[in-house]
């Protein structure tokens, strides 16, 4: 398994461009399955999750093809199998987001029930409430989710018990075909699916509200293949912020979109960073105190939970004390254990971290975790002198695409190692 090896220390200076967003290409490739033909989606990064999505496609007999570059052409016209293998769904969560598309397209579908992950256990029980409520008929059995609705989808009134981010773009995306009309209330607000309601629009589909949470739906008779491009990764965005202001460095990322990070930007302004913001691109300055400060995450607008692994590794060498509560997984700290033996001084309690600031971390080896605490530990080996080795960063492959690379070019000392 790979490392990578960060000689720390060093302010980041220069340009960093900001790829696709993972979880924009996810619902976008899988909503490919509601039409028979090739749509073309342009700017994806090259990331493990959106190969396995690519796989899981292909599974079902769709065809994929990118010749090496950014730009995917997907074809659904035949499927052949509509079942998603254990050995796919274990690894990536989302698989769920082929439910809707799958059972909304053939009136069938039957998927590896995702099983936990090291943040939380990710059960998908709103998805399936969605479906109940659109005249789907649900199984459960050795692990699987048998879904069913031989004469088709019928619109509905569908109210998450909690706010679910794949859950709203699963049954968006069942809704297309409904007969009739689908009002969803408790909807996510991310970007990330008014995207997709914007590309389901531009396949035929009628959606109205996405971005609110109440989203109206009416059933359309099919849809015809169309193309985007995926719009800028936020999270890699607020990650790159962070390795600014954790560096006192001066990054500028090209290719972002501030509206989707404006509570990251406000948090990091308030920990003494400064802010130039042009369309397309942030440029973020760190200063050499940090200052703390405190944080909730929550479903957007509110603070992101995908940025408090990085904000707390900030929040290690912040003057003062921060507060960082995560109200979304029950067991996202997993980053905490490791940056402690990096010096970090840190006390958990339930679903709050009591951060400590000291003056500097100290280089370890460190194992990653999951994919944001993995994130997490590269931040705080930019900011550490000494050697920092970070093991197990296949989980950073699957969200943050050349990495290294992107580092490297604004002068991190940072290579990865290939181990046995
Ligand atoms: C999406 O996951 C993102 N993944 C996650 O990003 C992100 O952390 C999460 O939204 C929250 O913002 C993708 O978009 C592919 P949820 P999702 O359904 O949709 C509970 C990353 O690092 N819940 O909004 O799976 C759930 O357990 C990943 O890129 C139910 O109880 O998250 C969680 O506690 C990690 N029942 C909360 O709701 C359900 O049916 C929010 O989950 C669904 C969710």
């Amino acid at each position: 398994m790979d490392k990578i090896e960060i000689e720390g220390g060093i302010p980041l200076v220069g340009e960093i461009p900001i790829s696709g967003s993972k979880n924009s290409v996810l619902p976008i490739f899988t909503a490919c399955l509601l039409t028979a033909g090739s749509c073309k989606i342009s700017n994806v990064p090259d990331l493990v999750d959106i190969r396995t999505t690519c796989l899981l496609l292909e599974v079902f007999g769709a065809s994929v093809d990118h010749d090496n570059s950014s730009t995917y052409t997907i074809d659904c016209s035949k499927l052949t199998s509509f079942e998603a293998p254990y050995n796919l769904v274990k690894t990536m969560r989302a698989s769920c987001l082929t439910l809707g598309p799958l059972v909304a397209r053939s009136g069938k579908a039957k998927v590896s029930l995702p099983g936990g992950c090291a943040i939380g256990e990710r059960p998908i029980d709103q998805h399936l409430k969605g479906l109940k409520a659109l005249g789907a008929e649900i199984n459960l059995s050795h692990g699987y989710v048998e879904i069913e609705a031989k004469r088709g989808l019928t619109g509905g009134q569908v109210s998450f018990d909690l706010t679910t981010v794949t859950g709203t773009m699963n049954i968006m995306m069942a809704a297309t075909l409904a007969k009739g009309e689908t009002v969803i209330k408790n909807c996510a607000l991310e970007p990330e699916v008014e995207a997709l309601a914007k590309f389901l629009n531009k396949m035929g589909a009628k959606i109205e509200g996405a971005g609110t949470n109440i989203i109206h739906i009416q059933g359309v008779n099919s849809l015809f293949p169309a193309e985007t491009s995926i719009i800028p990764d936020r999270i890699e965005t607020g990650t790159y912020m962070v390795a600014a202001a954790i560096t006192s460095g001066d990054l500028s990322l090209t290719g972002a979109n501030v509206k989707h990070v404006n509570e990251i930007s406000d948090c990091l302004i308030k920990c003494g960073c400064q802010l130039d913001v042009k369309v397309g691109r942030i440029r973020i300055i760190g200063q050499d105190e940090i200052r703390s400060t405190n944080i909730v995450t929550s479903p957007y607008p509110g603070f992101p939970t995908d940025m408090q692994a990085q904000m707390m590794t900030l929040m290690t060498l912040a003057q003062g004390t921060s507060v960082i509560k995560e109200t979304i997984f029950e067991n996202r700290f997993m980053h905490v254990a490791e940056l402690r033996r990096m010096g970090a001084n840190i006390l958990i309690s339930g679903n709050s971290a009591t951060v400590h600031g000291v003056n500097h971390l100290s280089g370890a080896q460190v194992m990653a975790t999951d994919l944001r605490a993995s994130a997490s530990l590269i931040l705080a080996g930019l900011a550490t002198r000494g050697v920092t080795t970070v093991s197990r960063v296949y989980h950073l492959d699957r969200g943050y695409e050349n990495l290294v690379r992107k580092l490297r070019a604004v002068g991190a000392k940072i290579k990865r190692v290939s181990s046995p």
